[in-house]
């Protein structure tokens, strides 16, 4: 077994802040707390605007093109757990959802009303029937994105019993591999995510985010 880098630190930051971020989201929108809700929502886009990013410019295992398998590989991933740095094939499928349910839950999200005060800011831009028909989509599938989630922790842990230490790899960013790749590396420098980030985070912050985050300080 050799102990190499699969997860660089932005991957591994983007999934715990993530983590931090859809709690925030879920709990300020049971307490009818909007304005922390839309400065977390854009905080989420700016984290997944990067990750797409840094899916195309980015490590290895982090290549978007890294996470299309066919079916077929995907089931087989079931049976045989391969034991390849990055995500597996079946898990590939996984991620790729949990981007589809978030993008959704974004745009979804800057088309909302909660017909008392808050406006999502692309409110003025659609008609009322759209707007009616996103916060339907907002409400439905963050159903999904829920269920995905539950599904998700459950495979993490048959996946630990079954022997694999896939947290302690999203933590550290070290995994146990058989096989040895090569002599490629396989994660970058994440400082190139990190100047994206915050240039997207300082942009939505200064435009969309001034007025929620004006309240939120005052
Ligand atoms: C809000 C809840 C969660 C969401 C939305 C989420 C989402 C994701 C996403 C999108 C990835 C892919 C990372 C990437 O390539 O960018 C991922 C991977 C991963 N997540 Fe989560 N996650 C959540 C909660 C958790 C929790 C609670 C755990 C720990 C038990 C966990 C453990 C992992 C691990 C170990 C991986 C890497 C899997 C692999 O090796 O293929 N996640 N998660
Ligand atoms: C991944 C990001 C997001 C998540 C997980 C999320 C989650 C939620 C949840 C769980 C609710 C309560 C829905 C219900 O009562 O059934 C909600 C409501 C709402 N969200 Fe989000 N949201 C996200 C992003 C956004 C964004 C970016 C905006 C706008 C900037 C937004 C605007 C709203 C509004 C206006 C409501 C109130 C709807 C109502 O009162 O009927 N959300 N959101």
């Amino acid at each position: 077994m050799h102990k190499i880098k699969v997860w660089d630190g932005f991957i591994r930051s983007f999934h715990w802040l993530l983590v931090i971020a859809i709690a925030t989201l879920y709990f300020s929108a049971e307490e009818g707390m909007m304005e922390l809700h839309f400065v977390a929502g854009y905080f989420t886009l700016a984290l997944l605007l990067t990750r797409l990013i840094w899916g195309v410019v980015g490590s290895q295992t982090a290549k978007l093109s890294a996470l299309l398998h066919s079916p077929i590989a995907a089931l087989k991933s079931f049976k045989q757990t391969d034991n390849k740095p990055g995500h597996g094939a079946a898990g590939s499928y996984m991620v790729l959802a949990f981007f589809a349910l978030l993008l959704t839950q974004l745009v979804s999200g800057l088309m909302t009303t909660d017909d008392i005060l808050t406006d999502g800011p692309l409110v003025q831009y659609v008609s009322s029937q759209v707007v009616e028909w996103a916060g339907w989509v907002h409400h439905k599938n963050f159903d999904l994105l829920f269920y995905a989630i539950i599904l998700h922790v459950a495979a993490i842990i048959i996946y630990r019993i079954k022997g694999k230490k896939l947290v302690k790899a999203m933590v550290s960013g070290y995994a146990e591999q058989s096989v040895t790749n090569s002599d490629a590396k396989l994660t970058k420098s994440p400082w190139l995510a990190v100047v994206i980030f915050v240039l997207l985070l300082a942009g939505l912050m200064m435009t969309w985010g001034a007025e929620p985050l004006s309240y939120l300080f005052s």
